[in-house]
């Protein structure tokens, strides 16, 4: 079929549009247009592309999602090797790498340094041949990798075709492919609720998922990448020094660390790894190190190699984060919502500068599948100021008198019954508030920042207020027989003005609006977000209870369905909670403010069962049901004769074609947005 011009130039004007919108969002940071509409182009691309097969191009950014799985890995000798780094160990290590490069260069000068993050991810080499993408390489020896360029494509942050002009005719830019943390915990925490296989640290999810062979899986994994250098550079110039190179590399569209410098000698050096150090925690991604690189090529080249190691560059690496030591025993810890989380106590070891004795293994599920028992040798990892974990067990030390960790069939706190639902990787202690375990968690959360924000009350404290008896229910906190400057000055390391200091906090948390209010009182699955939706939806606490028993009710407020309708709906029948909150509002004075409630609009769908079917460009499924929950309306999963309208997106199937059997009233999304409100 021959494509008519105007299609033609539609598809080029949308690929453009995609690659600038992808740019500026993934590379960049800084997006632009709202996902949505970025779906929306993409998807009239595809169409397009769908009509006119003959306008796929190469590099088109449709061409980047996973297509068949591979038969195996091609070989891709590099022309210029992937040199591996010579480790320095302590400042004095940096100062002697320093004076061998002067020697060398025979200079009285200090030298000028380009240093950067050392990224823990996969080293990784694009080759671009008149600006387009040819292919991705991973190290392998150095001298030949593997082609991975099948998955490199699906990377956001990896450009299809260069931006501008002025590059060399064929440029190889070598960066690490990496994945960072936020998105490696959220893909290991649901890998941990589907009760799959967890990574260990975000370096071995990267080269796991760069490993496949079906670039499917790639495609899901949240994968980005910074560059680092060049390889092959043939056809053109570039800079004569190498933090003007990484310039010109991010202005052709490619990812460049933000954290680059320049610095001045050995002191420069070390400078930047002490900085470094400090906000490693603080960045988005994992680093081991730093690399520190004589700034001017034309000082490298002088300098050259010595076998795989440059004699420019040398990598300043952190103490190492991951450790080996023995499971001494495995204590089970008890949980606000009586989670049971088992925890081993470990022969203490250092791990990057902190003696670690406890570490946490997650829960039962997880302990069950690394298979962990007494007396193993076990891998340790300590990240940032999260609580060390155990991440795998040493099978091949595991000596033939390990024991095998079981769950304790009761709390080990108040010997109530341990539960463990059908299908859940948690176990819990059943005893709700009555466990004294949960109640003092209870309470710290009730009186945390987010919450009544009491200053002065932290975790120890809230320990020693239960363990001498003084506080039960949160309640107890506001009642002046109980907690007062005495009774407070007489507990361990409370001197007076503390004390008072602590009355006076509690007495000003007691004006507190509905929101912190709801959110305070720990009902299971309640986060932040969602007791601020019932209170803007309910307007009082008064409100809420009177409801609380509704379902339906409940699950017309946005974010709640039927799992924490029901967590509110138990929360609020049961009689102990209730009494609490009687006298927490009556004799001990906290004033809940309500909220304004404009009601007329809400109920706008009042009476109404709505139908959503098929795909919106503008919002979810689950979007689109909480507005129109919101405006009182129903929302059912099948079409029926009482069904008032049913909003239809793309790919809309079955129902559709029923609801158009049954005459019911059809929205398209224009027409939905329209209905409420938002065109
Ligand atoms: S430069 C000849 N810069 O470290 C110079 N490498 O041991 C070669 N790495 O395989 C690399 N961050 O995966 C360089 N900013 C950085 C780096 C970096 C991480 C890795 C890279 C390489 C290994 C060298």
């Amino acid at each position: 079929m021959s494509v008519p011009d105007k299609a033609r130039r539609q598809a080029k004007a949308l690929r453009e549009q995609i690659d600038q919108h992808n740019y500026r969002y993934h590379v960049l940071d800084e997006p632009q247009i709202p996902d949505a509409e970025y779906d929306r182009l993409f998807r009239q691309l595809l169409k397009l592309e769908e009509q006119y097969p003959d306008l796929v191009t190469a590099d088109s950014p449709t061409q980047r999602v996973g297509g068949e799985p591979l038969p195996g890995f091609a070989q891709v000798p590099h022309a210029v090797p992937m040199l591996s780094l010579d480790n320095a160990f302590s400042a004095e290590d940096i100062i002697a790498f320093d004076r061998r490069v002067r020697e060398r260069l025979e200079s009285e000068d200090e030298v000028a340094y380009a240093v950067e993050p050392k990224l823990d991810g996969m080293a990784i080499s694009l080759r671009y041949e008149q600006g387009q993408f040819v292919q991705a390489a991973t190290r392998g020896d150095g001298r030949t990798g593997e082609d991975v360029s099948h998955n490199v494509k699906t990377i956001p942050a990896v450009p299809m075709r260069l931006h501008g002009g002025g590059f060399p005719k064929v440029l190889e830019v070598r960066g690490e492919v990496y994945m960072p943390l936020a998105g490696f915990d959220a893909m290991n925490a649901a890998a941990r609720k589907a009760g799959e296989k967890t990574f260990a640290n975000p370096r071995n999810a990267t080269a796991g998922s760069l490993r496949q062979l079906d670039p499917r899986v790639a495609a899901r994994r949240p994968l980005t990448m910074f560059v680092y250098g060049v390889g092959e550079v043939s056809g053109g110039e570039l800079p004569a020094t190498h933090s003007e190179t990484l310039q010109r590399l991010a202005e052709w569209g490619l990812r460049v660390c933000p954290e680059n410098q320049v610095v001045v000698g050995a002191t420069g050096c070390i400078d930047y790894f002490e900085r470094i150090g400090e906000r490693r925690h603080a960045l988005a991604y994992e680093i081991d190190g730093v690399v520190c690189k004589v700034d001017d090529y034309a000082l490298q080249r002088e300098l050259g190699f010595v076998s795989r190691a440059p004699r420019w560059a040398i990598a300043s690496k952190f103490p190492a984060q991951e450790e080996l030591t023995v499971i001494k025993g495995v204590d089970w810890q008890v949980g606000r919502t009586g989670a049971l989380t088992p925890v081993a106590r470990l022969e203490p070891v250092n791990v990057g500068g902190v003696t670690v004795s406890n570490a946490t293994l997650h829960n039962i599920d997880e302990l069950e599948r690394k298979d962990v028992r007494i007396g193993d040798t076990v891998s340790v990892r300590r990240a940032g100021d999260v609580i060390p974990e155990v991440v795998s067990v040493l099978k091949a030390r595991r000596q033939n008198n390990a024991a095998p960790v079981r769950l304790p069939r009761r709390c080990p706190v108040c010997k109530s019954e341990v539960s463990r639902a059908e299908g859940e990787a948690v176990a819990r202690c059943s005893a709700g508030l009555y466990c004294e375990a949960q109640r003092k968690e209870a309470l710290k959360h009730f009186v945390s920042r987010k919450a009544m924000d009491i200053d002065g009350l932290g975790s120890k404290l809230i320990e020693q207020l239960v363990d001498e008896g003084l506080v039960r229910t949160p309640a107890d906190l506001f009642n002046a027989q109980r907690i007062n400057v005495e009774s407070l000055a007489g507990l361990e390391r409370m001197a007076e003005k503390s004390a008072s200091n602590l009355v006076a906090a509690i007495d000003a948390s007691r004006d507190v609006s509905l929101s912190r209010f709801l959110f305070a009182l720990g009902i299971r699955e309640v986060g932040e977000a969602t007791a601020e939706n019932l209170a803007n939806h309910f307007g009082s606490l008064e409100a809420l209870i009177s409801s609380s028993d509704d379902m339906e009710a409940l699950e017309r407020v946005p974010d709640v369905g039927p799992i924490v309708a029901e967590h509110i709906r138990a929360f609020f029948s049961e009689e102990h909670n209730l009494q609490v909150l009687d006298q927490l509002t009556g004799p001990q004075g906290v004033r809940v403010r309500s909220v304004e409630i404009a009601d007329d609009i809400e109920q706008e769908f009042a009476g109404i069962t709505f139908v959503v079917t098929g795909t919106l460009a503008s919002m979810t499924r689950d979007q689109a049901k909480a507005e129109i929950k919101q405006k009182g309306g129903k929302v059912s999963g099948s079409v029926s004769a009482k069904t008032g309208y049913l909003v239809y997106g793309e790919k809309a199937g079955s129902k559709l074609d029923k609801a158009r059997q049954l005459g019911v009233e059809l929205l398209n999304e224009d027409e939905f947005l329209n209905k409420l409100g938002r065109r």
